[in-house]
């Protein structure tokens, strides 16, 4: 199985999200069946940020490959490598903090990166077809206040609506909320999102993948 394990926040040491991520996967692994290996790919948004969907990249994509200069082939090869590691996952485990009411920046970018016309999704007569398709997501959410369920949380329905036009649907949230509301309800919050990583179906679908 080829898990491949998304950090995104800004902070190198202490981050809970990039934790949280880490534990799913350590679940994952020991849940597997007797006959399966755990591949696990680490790419760290926050150690090393992929570069902004600014004017130059989105010439360099919309430039046939063979009329690319030099730049823009090592701009575009940039965002092809992302969406091949993606591709070969079989499971995706994401750690997210919330930042200032949305996903971090160098997460965007990310999701710039894989969203490729004709490749990771297209249009067919019948609407929007995702073609990353059979992978089951994991998302470890980290919040200083609480917004889960709230009209204020943008996150879960941006990367639900995002991930699923990609062909991602099938996605299960875990919540550390409250983090910066003292140290009590700090480790409650991580003690919360440890038992919900504890009760995920890993199962059925590990089976299947
Ligand atoms: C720049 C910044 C913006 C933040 N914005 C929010 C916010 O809008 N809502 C919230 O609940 N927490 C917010 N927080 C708190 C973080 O979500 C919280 O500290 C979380 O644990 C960060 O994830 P990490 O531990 O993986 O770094 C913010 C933190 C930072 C550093």
């Amino acid at each position: 199985m080829n898990i491949l394990q998304i950090h995104s926040s800004a902070r190198a040491d202490g981050s809970h999200s990039s934790r949280l991520a880490h534990s799913i996967v350590e679940r994952l692994k020991v849940s597997l069946p007797e006959d399966d290996t755990a591949r696990v790919t680490l790419r760290d948004l926050g150690r090393t940020p992929h570069p902004e969907l600014n004017e130059a990249a989105l010439q360099a994509l919309f430039t046939p490959p063979a009329q690319r200069t030099p730049d823009q082939a090592a701009r575009v090869a940039l965002d092809d490598a992302l969406i091949a590691e993606l591709q070969a996952a079989d499971v995706v485990v994401l750690g997210v903090p919330m930042y200032n009411f949305g996903v971090p920046a160098p997460l965007k970018n990310w999701i710039d990166a894989i969203s490729r016309a004709k490749v990771t999704f297209q249009y067919t007569a019948n609407g929007p077809e995702g073609l990353l398709k059979g992978k089951k997501v994991y998302i470890a959410l980290t919040r200083g206040g609480l917004y889960r369920n709230t009209p204020a949380d943008t996150q879960v329905p941006y990367l639900k609506a995002v991930l699923s036009f990609l062909g991602m649907s099938d996605i299960q949230f875990v919540y550390a909320e409250g983090l910066a509301m003292g140290p009590e309800a700090e480790q409650q919050a991580i003690a919360s999102a440890q038992s919900q990583i504890d009760e995920l179906a890993f199962g059925a679908e590990l089976v299947a993948a």
